[in-house]
């Protein structure tokens, strides 16, 4: 029986004896060491004192949970004796500067899904290395495409990492009996059509047209313009949804909305959208806002909101046409005119 690659085999072969390449494999392995450490913390939750009850807000408004403090401390404390430039975490108001001659930047979200850590739902940790900037130009301001790597830990029945280095994607399963990660999927590719959709249905009335009319297409189903019967899911967790897409395709949606504060999605681009949308587009999927493509978008700021629809790529493309034509929206389902399935 072949022994499974390991992680750090992997990240090995992939770095050979390149300094950058060296740079990102010692913070993929400080990352995923320390969520090794956030795995066993969820999973010991009340008994370890956590309760997922709120202690504050953070930068972005959030609320702050301790899960999302402690995980936050925990990958800090993993990346002590890793050389970056900059650091930014979705818990702190600004990146932290260390060493602005060092090759790369890290920005990452300790804890995604954190309004499901009380439920015991699956949530995760999601990162993203950067090459560090020219002189003067400031860290975390350039396009997605800019990344060198891109990974999420999903906290499930498997703790699991899924991690692009720019050439493809793999997933790699935590053994909890000699703490390693070992590699289950390699070269993952999302499959180009699906019948599965994810989107907070609750928002419908706040939705931009394109949107509801994408979603009413889906309802309609087999006796709609897509000829099919679609199934929803909607769990809460990013890395959850994302992780499901990898494994049986799919299409995420949390799209802009007329809520205060909404008006450019929910999610943000530094260290949600744009390591999500790597690895999309390395497994062969899409990554859009809905009228443009995550990867191309740079920073404004650090915590800088942005819609994000991502997945099986004729899916990603049939909402940017929504989008770019509203003659594309099908006009054959009655019941579902344009102002959506339920007529508000
Ligand atoms: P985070 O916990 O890091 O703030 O991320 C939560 C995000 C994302 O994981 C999830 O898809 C989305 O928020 C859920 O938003 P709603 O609660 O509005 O459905
Ligand atoms: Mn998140
Ligand atoms: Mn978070």
């Amino acid at each position: 029986m072949t022994l499974a690659l390991t992680l750090r085999q992997h990240l090995g072969q992939n770095a050979g004896k390149d300094p950058l390449r060296l740079a990102v494999a010692s913070a993929v392995d400080a990352l995923a060491t320390a969520c090794i450490d956030i795995a066993d913390l969820i999973g010991r939750g009340a008994l370890a004192g956590i309760t997922g009850q709120a202690q504050g807000r953070n930068a972005d408004g959030d609320l702050q949970k301790d899960l999302d403090v402690r995980a936050d401390e925990l990958i800090r404390q993993a990346l002590k004796s890793v050389p970056f430039a900059a650091l930014a975490s979705e818990e702190a108001e600004a990146p932290e500067i260390r060493d602005m001659t060092a090759p790369i930047c890290i920005a990452f979200d300790p804890l995604d899904g954190s309004s499901n850590i009380d439920s015991n739902m699956t949530i995760g940790t999601i990162f993203s290395i950067v090459v560090t900037p020219l002189e003067g130009q400031a860290a975390f301001t350039r396009p997605g495409t800019t990344q060198l790597a891109a990974g999420f830990a999903v906290y499930g029945p498997q703790t699991s990492l899924v991690l692009t280095l720019g050439d493809g994607v793999d997933i790699f399963t935590l053994d909890r009996d000699d703490k390693t990660y070992k590699a289950v999927r390699r070269r993952v590719q999302i499959p180009v059509d699906t019948a599965e959709y994810a989107i907070n249905a609750s928002n419908h009335r706040h939705w931009e047209q394109p949107v509801r009319d994408f979603i009413a297409e889906c309802l309609a189903g087999v006796d709609g313009p897509r000829s099919k019967d679609f199934n929803m899911r909607w769990i809460g967790s990013l890395v959850a949804e994302a992780y499901r897409i990898l494994a049986r395709g799919g299409v995420f949606l949390y799209p802009a909305d007329a809520r205060e504060g909404y008006t450019d999605g929910r999610l943000r681009l530094v260290y949600e959208a744009h390591p999500m949308a790597f690895i999309v587009e390395q497994a062969g999927g899409a990554a859009s806002t809905g009228r443009e493509r995550i990867l191309e978008l740079a920073p404004r700021t650090i915590h800088q909101r942005v819609p994000l629809i991502m997945g099986s790529i004729e899916k990603v493309r049939r909402v940017e046409l929504l989008h770019t034509d509203p003659n594309a929206a099908s006009k054959t389902a009655p019941l579902f005119g344009r102002r959506g399935l339920f007529q508000v």
